[in-house]
């Protein structure tokens, strides 16, 4: 029913989120995923990552960050020092949104109300591991990370307080940089990616 425990009491852990995502109904994007997948990473991690939403990998795996995406955010790190088991990693959408193409599950951007709907989860998550820096990745974490469109052209690069003593870095989403046309401006654009992971981790240092 809508009053089971996903509109409950706010989780104070984070297998209660996990539980909670999994029998989450507060939008529709369960209907058609495979599992929920939360954030993964060490429960008091300085660092937080947030993403847009699971891919068709993510979906499957029930992990953030395992496909063609997460391949490119794991290059970047480890070119930024930063090592992923120290960060937790999560995304603003817990649920695959996505259309049907024959076989094949392409994904659809998750629109303002799913954004705002999944932010209940993202919001238990940070106070959960409660990270000194967290950073958005994309449009759509920024949506969700700071309330409002922040562009990441404007906002890179600088550190944008957010409640609680949190400082908030934009930059990228790794699926952008697998897509930018240009060889040149692709790596320009992967250069100043890990330009920013850097910025971020020395900033919750
Ligand atoms: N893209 C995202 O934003 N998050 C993932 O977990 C994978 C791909």
């Amino acid at each position: 029913s809508r009053d089971a425990p996903y509109d409950g009491q706010a989780p104070t852990t984070l297998e209660e989120v996990a539980a909670g995502i999994e029998a989450c109904r507060r939008c529709e994007l369960w209907r058609d995923a495979t599992q929920g997948v939360p954030g993964e990473g060490p429960g008091k991690a300085r660092l937080m990552l947030v993403g847009e939403q699971p891919g068709d990998q993510e979906d499957l795996a029930g992990q953030p960050f395992v496909g063609p995406a997460g391949g490119v955010l794991d290059k970047a790190l480890a070119a930024a020092g930063v090592p992923r088991a120290e960060t937790f990693v999560t995304n603003a959408v817990k649920h695959f949104k996505h259309e049907l193409r024959g076989k094949r599950r392409l994904h659809k951007t998750p629109g303002a109300g799913e954004v705002s709907a999944c932010r209940w989860w993202l919001d238990a998550e940070r106070r959960i591991v409660r990270p000194r820096v967290i950073v958005a990745l994309g449009a759509t974490a920024a949506l969700s990370v700071f309330g409002k469109a922040t562009p990441i052209g404007k906002f890179r690069q600088q550190a944008i307080q957010l409640p609680d003593q949190v400082q908030g870095v934009v930059t990228y989403h790794p699926s952008y940089l697998l897509r930018v046309p240009d060889a040149e401006a692709k790596a320009k654009a992967y250069a100043m990616f890990v330009e920013d992971l850097k910025f971020a981790w020395h900033l919750a240092a």
